[in-house]
């Protein structure tokens, strides 16, 4: 039986994880991660790619974003469609110069992961979970495998980085929070395609047959998704019927989207989920182990990065204090970020996504939204400023 001693035990190696490791190390805090998966697997799994000005100027604070400042590209703007006509947002002007960066996620984890290694810090992969011990006493314990051999975690806090199928949030008392859930009925059927992107800047568009979102990750590479029905499936669709799909639903006059080989479709379905509670005793929750946003707005990375900022103010105020005070608060305060991101995730999947006859009364409103960005700056203002994330101090200075 393997036991190691730590002050935060991490369980999984996302996002959430590795910042949080990095961050803690930064402040001399120690931690260790065990990661159920693969190295080859976390470093391939594509997700969303849009990062929020918040979570790169912490990538750049830890210096983790060597490569996300060569590689990755600042976007000014977005392009919002509806039924083939096509509006700028420009977010320099309306959030005083914040902007959003595109750069798949899994690209993050592989630098995070790399670094983290370069340190020297022990993260150990293919390592489930079995079982947390003692959580709501001083001297919590993560039970885990690894190689065939049992092994145990001993620490002061443990932060569940595990994602929605984890075990931190089964670990907690089922009363000790309350769920919400909202299922969409359609998903996401995603493309990464060896062609040049078709445009310099994201393209959101509702149309009759349907959402389409043009995205990117390199000068070479395009990502792409459309809407399809829940129990649809991959096979169900040719390349050539994606790229007609896309070239309808993303048209506009005198604008053509440019096609070449798929490498990747896969199918994701569409959920908004949180708890309202996301700590007890000592284990405290981060990432989509406490909330799934759909991705329109590509809201899921940078929640969990967000989720870490603030459970690192907490871990500085218990070594550097010895106050629990900022980690009591944790939930109160990471929950403002939450609900706001539920909203605008949901905002911008209603506005873009077919789910009503076209032409009936919540198409007029959602028509009518659209209208009102190119009416009203005040109205874009309020979507680029939730788009490239709202500023930290702006939660913490609510009650
Ligand atoms: C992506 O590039 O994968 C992406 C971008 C924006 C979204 C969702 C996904 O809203």
């Amino acid at each position: 039986m393997k036991t190691i001693k730590t002050q935060v035990g991490i369980i999984g190696a996302g996002p959430a994880g590795l910042t949080l490791a990095h961050w803690l190390k930064k402040h001399g805090i120690e931690a260790v991660i065990i990661e159920h998966r693969s190295r080859e697997y976390i470093q391939g799994r594509v997700r969303a790619g849009l990062l929020e000005q918040n979570t790169v100027d912490i990538l750049k604070e830890l210096g983790l974003a060597d490569r996300l400042v060569k590689e990755g590209q600042e976007h000014h703007g977005v392009y919002l469609n509806f039924d083939g006509k096509r509006v700028r947002v420009p977010f320099g002007q309306l959030t005083g110069g914040r902007n959003i960066t595109i750069y798949g996620q899994q690209e993050v984890v592989k630098d995070l992961t790399e670094a983290w290694l370069e340190k020297n810090g022990q993260l150990l992969f293919e390592a489930p979970a079995l079982e947390l011990e003692g959580i709501e006493t001083d001297t919590p314990k993560i039970h885990f495998e690894h190689n065939g051999e049992k092994g145990i975690i001993e620490c002061d806090f443990i932060a569940a980085c595990d994602g929605f199928h984890g075990l931190g949030r089964k670990s907690m008392p089922k009363d000790a929070y309350k769920e919400y859930s909202v299922t969409y009925p359609f998903s996401w059927l995603g493309i990464l395609a060896h062609v040049a992107p078709s445009s310099e800047e994201l393209i959101y568009a509702y149309h009759e047959r349907g959402f389409a979102l043009h995205s990117l990750r390199s000068e070479k590479v395009s990502r792409l998704y459309i809407q399809v029905e829940n129990d649809d499936h991959v096979d169900n669709w040719s390349d050539e019927q994606i790229w007609e799909e896309l070239s309808v639903r993303l048209g506009t006059e005198g604008w053509k989207l440019n096609s070449g080989p798929i490498f990747e479709k896969s199918i994701t379905p569409m959920r908004s989920y949180f708890i309202d509670n996301m700590q007890h005793g000592r284990l405290f929750l981060a990432g989509d182990a406490a909330h799934i946003v759909p991705p329109t707005g590509g809201k899921g990375l940078n929640l969990a990065v967000a989720d870490v900022k603030h459970l690192v103010d907490g871990f500085r105020d218990f070594y550097e204090k010895a106050s629990m005070q900022a980690l009591d608060n944790y939930s109160t305060i990471a929950l403002k970020r939450i609900w706001r991101a539920q909203d605008f995730s949901n905002f911008m999947t209603t506005l873009f996504h077919k789910q009503y006859e076209h032409g009936s009364f919540h198409y007029q409103l959602q028509k009518a939204k659209f209208d009102y960005i190119q009416l009203s700056e005040a109205y874009a203002m309020t979507i680029a400023e939730n788009y490239v994330g709202l500023p930290f101090e702006s939660f913490e200075a609510l009650d």
